[in-house]
C-alpha cells in the first residue's frame, strides 16, 4: 500500500526541474505559480498547476498560498568539533588575520587541542546539536569535513561521529577525509604526518567506509601543491573523490592541482582570477562559494559574477566551522551571498539546491522537486522566496520535509 499525499494551493512551487544551471538560467527555478505536488512514499510523483490536479483517495495537504522549496544542500561544512574560538572574535575585529591567529596557535590549532580531548559522545551531541539548526533552517543533505584531529583516533572519531548522526538522524550526511587541514606539531613535515596517515588511517576510513571525498587546505602557509598532491592521490587511489579547499586567500596554484586531479569541486576561490575559472570550467569543476566565511573574515567576496559569466557550475554554502564561519545558518548565507554577490533570490537558491546537489554529485536523486526525485522539500510561509531573501530576520521556514517526511 502507498502512501500518497497531494500538497494543494501551492503559491510557487520551485521545481528547479531542468537539471544543473548556469549563466542566465540560474536566474530561472523552474516555478510553477498556483500548484499542487504529489508524494508517494520517500518520492516526488507528480507536480502541475491546481487547475490540472486530479485528485484521488490521497491525503490532502492546503498549503493556502505559501510557497515550497527544495530541502537545502549544504556542500560545505566542518560539522564535528568541539571547543569555542569566541575569544578570537575581538582580536579579529581589532585587525588579526586569520593566518595571524593561526600562527599564534589559535585558529585550526585551538580546535584541535579541544576536539581530542573530546570524547565520541561529546563530539556526537555537539554537532547533534548544530544539525537541529541546519535542519530547521531547511537543510536535508549536508557534507562533513573531518580534519580537527590530525592525529588517527580523532579523524576516525570525526568521521565515526558523522556516520553515526547520518544513520540517526533524517538529514543526510556526506563525509569527506580532510586529514591535510593543518600540520599539527607532533609531525615535523607534511610528508611524516601523510605517510602516518596513508599508512595507519586512509585503509580503515576505506574499509569503514567513513568517506566518499578527500579534501585539503591548499594554502600558503598551510600545504602547498606538492604537499597537498601527496595526500590527495593517495585518497584518489583509495577511491576517495577530490575536493580542495583553494585560493582562500592566496592562489598558489590550487586550481592546476584540481584540475590535475580531477577534482568534482573546488571550495572558496575568494581570489581565483579569470584564466583559472576558464580551467575550471573547461574542466567540468562546480565552484563551491562561501560568502558567510568573506564576510564573517570581512575579506573580498568572490568574484561570481566573473564565474557566472564564464558559465562555471557555482554552489553556495555556509563553511559551518569554529573559527572562520561560525554559520550554521543557510538562510542567513543566502540573505549575505544575495547582497554581496549581486545575486538575485532566484540566482541563490539554484546555487543552494540543484547546484549544490552537483558539488555532492547527486544532482539526479536531490536539489529539484520533479518525479522519482527524493521528497526532500521546504514549506516557507512566504509569497515568494524574493521575500525570503529580502527579509533580514524573519523565520520563514513552517516545515522540512526528508523523503515524504516531516523532520521539522
Ligand atoms: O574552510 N580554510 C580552512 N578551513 C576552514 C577554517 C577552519 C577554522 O578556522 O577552524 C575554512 O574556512
Ligand atoms: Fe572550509
Amino acid at each position: 500500500m502507498f502512501d500518497r499525499v497531494t500538497y494543494i494551493n501551492i503559491a510557487k512551487l520551485y521545481t528547479l526541474k531542468g537539471g544543473v544551471r548556469i549563466k542566465e538560467a540560474l536566474d530561472d527555478c523552474a516555478i510553477i505559480q498556483d500548484a499542487y505536488m504529489t508524494v508517494i512514499d520517500d518520492k516526488i510523483a507528480a507536480v502541475g498547476k491546481m487547475d490540472d490536479l486530479k485528485l484521488t483517495d490521497e491525503e490532502v495537504i492546503d498549503l493556502d498560498g505559501k510557497i515550497v522549496i527544495p530541502g537545502l544542500i549544504d556542500a560545505h561544512s566542518h560539522l564535528v568539533f568541539y571547543g569555542d574560538r569566541t575569544n578570537e572574535y575581538a582580536l579579529k575585529i581589532k585587525g588579526a588575520s586569520y593566518m595571524d591567529i593561526y600562527a599564534l596557535g589559535g585558529g585550526i590549532h585551538a580546535t584541535v587541542r579541544a576536539t581530542r580531548a573530546a570524547s565520541f559522545k561529546e563530539l556526537y551531541d555537539k554537532a547533534r546539536a548544530t544539525l537541529e539548526v541546519f535542519m530547521h533552517h531547511g537543510v536535508t543533505t549536508i557534507e562533513a569535513k573531518s580534519g580537527y584531529g590530525l592525529d588517527k583516533c580523532t579523524e576516525l572519531r570525526q568521521l565515526r561521529v558523522a556516520k553515526k548522526l547520518d544513520e540517526d538522524l533524517p538529514i543526510d550526511i556526506v563525509k569527506t577525509f580532510m586529514p591535510g587541514h593543518a600540520l599539527y606539531k607532533d609531525y615535523k613535515n607534511a610528508k611524516e604526518y601523510f605517510d602516518m596517515i596513508i599508512k595507519d588511517v586512509l585503509p580503515i576510513v576505506v574499509k569503514e567506509d567513513l568517506a566518499e571525498y578527500m579534501d585539503c587546505f591548499l594554502e600558503k602557509g598551510v600545504f602547498d601543491v606538492d604537499e597537498s598532491r601527496y595526500i590527495l592521490e593517495a585518497g584518489k587511489r583509495s577511491g576517495l573523490k577530490i575536493k580542495i579547499h583553494v585560493d582562500e586567500i592566496e592562489d598558489i596554484g590550487g586550481v592546476d592541482l584540481g584540475v590535475e586531479l580531477a577534482a568534482t569541486s573546488l571550495e572558496h576561490l575568494m581570489v581565483t582570477d579569470e584564466t583559472n575559472m576558464d580551467k575550471m570550467k573547461e574542466a567540468g569543476i562546480t565552484a563551491v562559494i562561501l560568502p558567510a566565511t568573506s564576510f564573517n573574515l570581512r575579506k573580498p567576496f568572490a568574484n561570481v559574477q566573473k564565474m557566472k559569466e564564464k558559465g562555471l557550475i557555482i554552489a553556495l554554502s555556509c563553511d559551518y566551522n569554529p573559527g572562520s564561519s561560525p554559520c550554521n545558518d543557510p538562510i542567513l548565507m543566502a540573505r549575505i551571498a544575495s547582497r554581496g554577490l549581486s545575486l538575485t533570490p532566484n540566482e541563490v537558491l539554484s546555487m543552494m539546491t540543484i547546484n549544490s546537489a552537483k558539488a555532492l554529485d547527486r544532482e539526479g536523486i536531490i536539489g529539484s522537486l520533479e518525479p522519482h526525485k527524493q521528497a526532500d522539500f521546504v514549506i516557507m510561509d512566504a509569497r515568494s522566496f524574493d521575500e525570503v531573501i529580502a527579509d533580514l530576520g524573519q523565520d520563514h521556514v513552517e516545515a522540512v520535509y526528508k523523503k515524504g517526511v516531516r523532520v521539522c
